[in-house]
């Protein structure tokens, strides 16, 4: 059966991490195996290395810290990444800003917390829930050598609640991320 790998960089909590582990590890879709073969974190401590362990997989820690520019550690990204036969490398909540030395060379996804082109960067669910929009949402888009400005795969929005609280509007986006992520992950390998 043919079979599709992917590899997950993250850098926190890792429930989105989960969501690939729990949905789509393993499985099949149309007749296409998709499995996680490489995961890789910047933080040591980061909850989502138990979150992997859990489904067997051991992560790989390359941190930033140990590197003195960007375009080194990037690159050391793509030394690892092409140690494996990847088809697609999943960027869920990896929380680097990425050089060309990664994104040229790299076919990769993002996931982010807001319907882009809006609220692009790090603060994206804080700044959307704080703006007069009606509407949240999470974008999945490819990584271009533009911070979250690659070309958009999926997007899902949903309705602002009267009086909706900040704690209620990031579970509700986390709850988006953790549907779209696997989907486009299958749209775009099977
Ligand atoms: C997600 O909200 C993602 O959109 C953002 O960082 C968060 C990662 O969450 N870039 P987790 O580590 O997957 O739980």
């Amino acid at each position: 059966m043919p079979s599709k790998k992917i590899a997950v960089l993250f850098s926190g909590s890792g429930s989105n991490l989960e969501a690939i582990l729990s949905k789509i590890h393993k499985k099949v879709f149309n007749g296409i195996k998709i499995e996680v073969v490489l995961c890789i974190c910047n933080k040591p401590d980061a909850f989502g290395i138990q979150r992997a362990e859990k489904y067997g997989l051991k992560t790989t820690i390359i941190q930033n810290k140990n590197f003195s520019t960007r375009e080194e550690f990037d690159n050391e990204l793509v030394k690892e990444i092409s140690k494996y036969d990847i088809d697609l490398v999943v960027l869920a909540g990896f929380m680097r800003i990425l050089t060309p030395v990664f994104t040229d060379h790299i076919r990769a996804i993002n996931l982010h917390p807001s319907l882009l082109p809006l609220f692009k960067g790090s603060d994206a669910i804080k700044q959307s829930y704080e703006s007069d929009m009606k509407v949240g949402g999470v974008s999945v888009h490819w990584v271009s050598d533009e911070l979250d400005g690659g070309k958009l795969i999926m997007q899902r929005a949903f309705e602002r609640e009267d009086d909706m609280s900040f704690e209620k509007w990031e579970r509700k986006i986390h709850e988006i991320e953790h549907e779209i992520l696997p989907l486009s992950i299958v749209k775009i390998l099977s």
